[in-house]
């Protein structure tokens, strides 16, 4: 990874991504993806299954390196002068990623390891994204005695904590039952609108994408490229319910619906066409009832 220029975050130029897989088939996973992502923006990515959302978000995050293309990115230029009590990127991963052998404070505790911050901070910065996400009563319990959903929200508190730069985030409300996922919705813009991180965030939700996205991003079915790109034309500091009512969000929702329905419906094997319509149910009428 090179640096990218100084308003832009991350420029990806041409990724491609193979998999060998262990039967010797290979697996064609990102078809030449072309992005670029300015410093301090939120671009969603939706897509369907399969689609190399996770492939591409491993690939961002320096786990994998091996793809052909460039990634251009701050991270290598180190943009930021508080870079030292920041990390360059961190990741919640799409499963669980909590280490079972430490506690809730020592999962936050280890992701804040490298930073020059000291003892006073940390445990500010711990007890603050601990609160946030619900959690400050079992900062002493282990990750088996919490239900998936809360070692889920412990996984995004540990990347919060650490303020990155680049925050990479692949589905990570997905476990959260629809309530609490419209407070960490809200919650989220807050936090990034101190934060300023840059971040990749990965969903199958249309509308979570549009409520936290200043730019959503649809992948086509495998191998993903960047099918659409769409505006999202709300300022940051929207409210999550609120802004569903607006005739904006529904016109960006029914398109989103019906952009990843034709690439789910691909990836399938089926028609172009969404099948819902053969049941006498049309697309429009889904989106409008979510
Ligand atoms: N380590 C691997 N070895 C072989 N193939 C892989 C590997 N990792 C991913 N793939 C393949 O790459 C493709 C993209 O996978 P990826 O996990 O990126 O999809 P995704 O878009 O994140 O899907 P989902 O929405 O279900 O999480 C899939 O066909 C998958 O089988
Ligand atoms: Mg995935």
């Amino acid at each position: 990874m090179q640096a990218a220029a100084s308003s832009t975050a991350l420029r990806l130029a041409e990724v491609r991504k193979m998999f060998l897989t262990r039967n010797g088939q290979v697996v064609n996973a990102l078809a030449g993806v072309s992005l670029e992502v300015g410093r301090s923006e939120v671009v969603a990515v939706l897509g369907p299954s399969g689609c190399g959302k996770s492939t591409l978000l491993r690939v961002l995050a320096g786990l994998d390196d091996a793809y052909n293309g460039t990634i251009n990115s701050d991270r290598a230029a180190g943009a930021d002068a508080r870079t030292t009590e920041r990390l360059q990127s961190a990741t919640v991963f799409q499963t669980d990623s909590t280490l079972p052998w430490m506690t809730v404070e020592q999962n936050l505790r280890v992701g804040l390891a490298g930073l020059s911050i000291d003892r006073a901070t940390q445990k500010e910065r711990i007890d603050r994204y601990l609160g946030l996400v619900g959690l400050a009563d079992f900062r002493n319990a282990y990750p088996h005695e919490l239900s998936g959903g809360m070692r889920q929200r412990v996984a995004i508190a540990r990347a919060l904590a650490s303020e990155p730069l680049l925050l990479l985030m692949d589905e990570p409300l997905a476990a959260l039952d629809a309530q609490t996922r419209l407070v960490m919705q809200q919650e989220l813009l807050a936090i990034w609108a101190v934060t300023r991180s840059t971040v990749v965030y990965v969903t199958h939700d249309i509308a979570e994408a549009l409520a936290l996205a200043d730019r959503v991003v649809v992948m086509s079915a495998r191998p993903g490229r960047i099918k659409s790109v769409h505006d999202v034309p709300f300022p940051r500091d929207r409210d999550v319910i609120e802004m569903r009512r607006h005739p904006a969000f529904r016109e960006l929702e029914v398109a989103l619906w019906k952009s990843v329905a034709e690439e789910v419906g691909s990836s399938l094997g089926a028609p172009a066409k969404p099948a819902a319509s053969t049941i006498g149910v049309r697309i429009d009428d889904i989106a409008r009832s979510v």
